[in-house]
């Protein structure tokens, strides 16, 4: 510890305010509220901060709320008893956070939010939000529709959405409305929640299917997870995916490539999981007293399945 630091923290002691664990030692400390391992995106995500923090020198508190947000909630207490120096999580829906994250400022722990936004008004409870643009995902799938699909007449559509009130669900269902109600046509016939999980999109597709049978022209699915569960079931079914039914997904995961060049998923809209890096980064700056842009937007792009086999060497996830 230098002795510059050491005057701040026998100021500190003797002004009676607490002295960070990481401050004492020197070491940054972040902690880290993840929503669970739902899919493959989020495996590669955990990587990501996992081996970020290691490059970065951080140490990472690191909790896996198994997709609850009492969890996700009791976690962040956690981190507060603990006194780490930023708080880091993807919140698994967008409501509720208001009085965590008002006891996360009262002991000035800045808070970062990856991924996920929340829906809250007072927006200085966190410091900024890093992470991809859902809306302009689910504009980017319901404009490949539009570009690509090449039957005729009424075109029924069929959804699986994220988790309930997640903030993914949430705006890629509004994004992809936006673009396909320009052209009527284009119908949504049904729609519901696949929990981001290849298990339940393959159950709540068996349902689909036996439902609405042949009439299912496209599958739009809010990651490639239930993309590649409801495959599953159509093949069960004795359709061809990707042929019978037009599959439309959102992540651009290595599953996704090899369904794709299986033939079996048509395009998958790319949202990066790598975060870590930007969040060590963000984190670091922090400490040093800078001040971050509220908002840092992920750059991404769209894989239709005719360059999934020149992209798939290239693909980090
Ligand atoms: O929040 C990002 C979403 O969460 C990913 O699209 C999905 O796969 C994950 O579970």
């Amino acid at each position: 510890m230098n002795a510059q630091r050491r005057t701040v923290i026998a100021a500190m002691l003797a002004a009676g305010l607490p002295i960070p664990a990481a401050f004492a030692d020197d070491k940054l400390v972040l902690g880290f509220a993840q929503v669970g391992a739902e899919s493959e995106w989020r495996t590669a995500n955990t990587e990501s901060i996992k081996s970020a923090a290691k490059d970065a020198g951080i140490e990472l508190k690191f909790s896996d709320a198994q997709q609850k947000q009492e969890n996700q909630i009791k976690a962040i207490r956690a981190f507060i008893a603990q006194k780490v120096d930023v708080i880091g999580f993807s919140p698994v829906v967008e409501s509720g956070w208001g009085t965590v994250l008002r006891e996360a400022k009262a002991a000035k722990i800045p808070v970062i939010l990856s991924d996920r936004a929340v829906d809250e008004k007072d927006d200085t409870l966190w410091v900024t939000f890093m992470g991809s643009d859902f809306v302009e995902e689910g504009r980017k799938a319901g404009r490949w529709l539009l570009e690509n699909y090449k039957g005729q007449g009424d075109v029924a559509i069929v959804e699986l959405q994220g988790t309930v009130g997640s903030a993914p669900a949430i705006d890629r269902k509004k994004g992809f409305e936006e673009i396909i109600k320009a052209q009527p046509r284009y119908k949504i016939i049904r729609s519901q929640t696949g929990d981001f999980t290849r298990a339940k999109g393959k159950e709540v597709m068996e349902a689909f299917l036996k439902a609405e049978g042949k009439k299912i022209n496209v599958l739009y699915a809010h990651n490639d997870d239930m993309a590649i569960g409801a495959i599953q079931a159509i093949e069960e079914a004795g359709m061809k995916p990707g042929k019978d039914i037009t599959i439309i997904s959102i992540d651009g995961v290595k599953g996704a490539f090899e369904a794709m060049i299986a033939g079996k998923l048509n395009v998958s809209v790319e949202c990066s999981p790598l975060l870590g890096p930007q969040l060590m980064q963000a984190a670091k700056d922090l400490k040093a007293g800078k001040t971050l842009p509220k908002r840092i937007v992920t750059k991404e792009s769209i894989f239709p399945m005719e360059v999934a086999a020149k992209e798939l060497p290239n693909r980090k996830y």
